[in-house]
């Protein structure tokens, strides 16, 4: 029996939706939810796997981008709500969605795929790769020390305030990692809010205009007096608007804890308070995996640093095309019929390519096949970063 993958049409994506969300032990939407959330899906991008005439899982995608080191900003497909039918599980549904999937972004001409993976042991098999990190964090009692560089002034809006569409677009770009939010997306992120009680929005004004924001919601409330906030999204332009942002979560009144579950990995913030044991870091977690579709424009198009060119070869049997031997340099990376020296399949590539892992580490982790003993720190050098690569953007 073979599992046949094909775009659904519109009046089919429904019974999709309804099974992606039993394969999270969620029961059907109904019709009035429907009604607002069909918009949530971008035509023609929601594949369905089929048994004979019965679907059996579901894959979709969003017509994202993401930004690279460099700064340049290349089309990526957002993947998301995979799931497959309790009662056929493990008899390959996901493997035929993957693979339709991925020629379906190679042939739209996406550089990239990315996704959450709701479990880490998934997707490292179809060359997807934990490209971004986020930390989570909670502050009890905390504030700034008084040197921290910020300014400007903070206002709470209604919450699901528009501004922040187009605020995430003007603000919410500049470090690489981050994605776009297509209207597609935000609708998702209407959907949550929806169903979420007590969310409270707030947007920092600094010196050329607004330049970020948080969206919080009380939880975990003991009576009147304490809260726990969740701040479920954090977007700032630049360090100054983050810190401010910081101090105003931190001056909410009947507030026992903040916590805020993703933020770049190498923001300082224990060093920027008064007391660095009034922050903790409660985890290090994988944000963004990230799937190369083609490998040629995504090495071609991102910055390297000074340094000896390095030739590496990916191994990608999933999408062939991608196989074979680029030079790597200062001034960019292209195809060459040069030996190699190193080699690595596509989920280590992904890992590597926005700098949010060294070759050596990898190397010394037996990811990467070493050929030449000097290729790793070779390699590291060309592909330094300033910052670690973020993406906060969950969806
Ligand atoms: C995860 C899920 C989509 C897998 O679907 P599936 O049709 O059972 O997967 P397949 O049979 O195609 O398996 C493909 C490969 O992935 C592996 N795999 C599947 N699910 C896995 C899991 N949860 N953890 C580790 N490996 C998994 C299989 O062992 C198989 O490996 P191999 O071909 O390399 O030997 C399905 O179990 C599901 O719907 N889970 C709940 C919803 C969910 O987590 N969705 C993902 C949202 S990001």
């Amino acid at each position: 029996m073979t599992v046949e993958v094909r775009p659904l049409a519109d009046g089919e994506v429904r019974a999709a939706h309804t099974l992606f969300r039993a394969s999270l032990h969620r029961g059907p939407m109904s019709d009035e939810q429907w009604e607002t959330f069909v918009d949530s899906f971008e035509p023609g991008r929601t594949h369905g796997a089929f048994d004979g005439d019965r679907l059996v899982g579901t894959a979709l995608a969003w017509s994202s981008d993401l930004r690279v080191p460099g700064g340049a900003v290349l089309p990526m497909a957002a993947v998301t709500r995979v799931g497959v039918r309790a009662d056929f599980r493990r008899r390959g549904a996901l493997r035929a969605l993957m693979g339709v999937q991925l020629a379906d972004v190679a042939r739209r001409g996406e550089v990239f795929a990315g996704l959450h993976a709701s479990e880490a042991g998934i997707y490292g098999r179809f060359g997807y790769g934990v490209a971004t990190r986020s930390q989570r964090m909670a502050a009890k009692g905390a504030r700034l020390r008084p040197g921290v560089p910020f300014g400007g002034s903070v206002r709470v809006v209604d919450a699901g305030d528009k501004v922040i569409f187009d605020l995430y677009a003007a603000v919410g770009r500049a470090g690489v990692g981050t994605i776009a939010r297509p209207a597609a997306m935000w609708k998702n992120y209407e959907r949550a809010w929806a169903i979420k009680e007590n969310l409270v929005t707030a947007v920092h004004t600094g010196p050329g205009g607004d330049d970020g924001f948080v969206t919080w919601r009380p939880v975990e409330s003991e009576g009147f007096e304490q809260h726990v906030l969740q701040v479920e999204d954090f977007v700032a332009a630049d360090a100054g608007a983050a810190y401010a942002l910081w101090d105003f979560l931190f001056s909410l009144d009947l507030v026992e804890r903040v916590r805020v579950w993703q933020r770049p990995v190498d923001e300082a913030l224990q060093a920027a308070v008064v007391d660095p044991r009034t922050v903790t870091v409660e985890g290090v977690e994988d944000d963004l995996w990230v799937r190369v579709v083609d490998v040629p424009a995504a090495l071609a198009a991102r910055a390297y640093r000074p340094g000896d060119p390095v030739v590496v070869e990916v191994l990608d049997p999933l999408l062939e095309a991608n196989s074979g031997r680029y030079v790597i340099g200062p001034g960019g990376a292209e195809r060459t019929g040069a030996e190699a020296a190193v080699a690595v399949d596509a989920e280590v590539l992904a890992m590597v390519y926005l700098g949010g892992w060294t070759w050596t580490a990898l190397a010394a982790a037996g990811r990467v096949q070493v050929r030449d003993p000097d290729a790793p720190a070779a390699l590291d050098r060309l592909f330094a970063v300033d910052r670690a690569p973020f993406t906060g953007t969950y969806y």
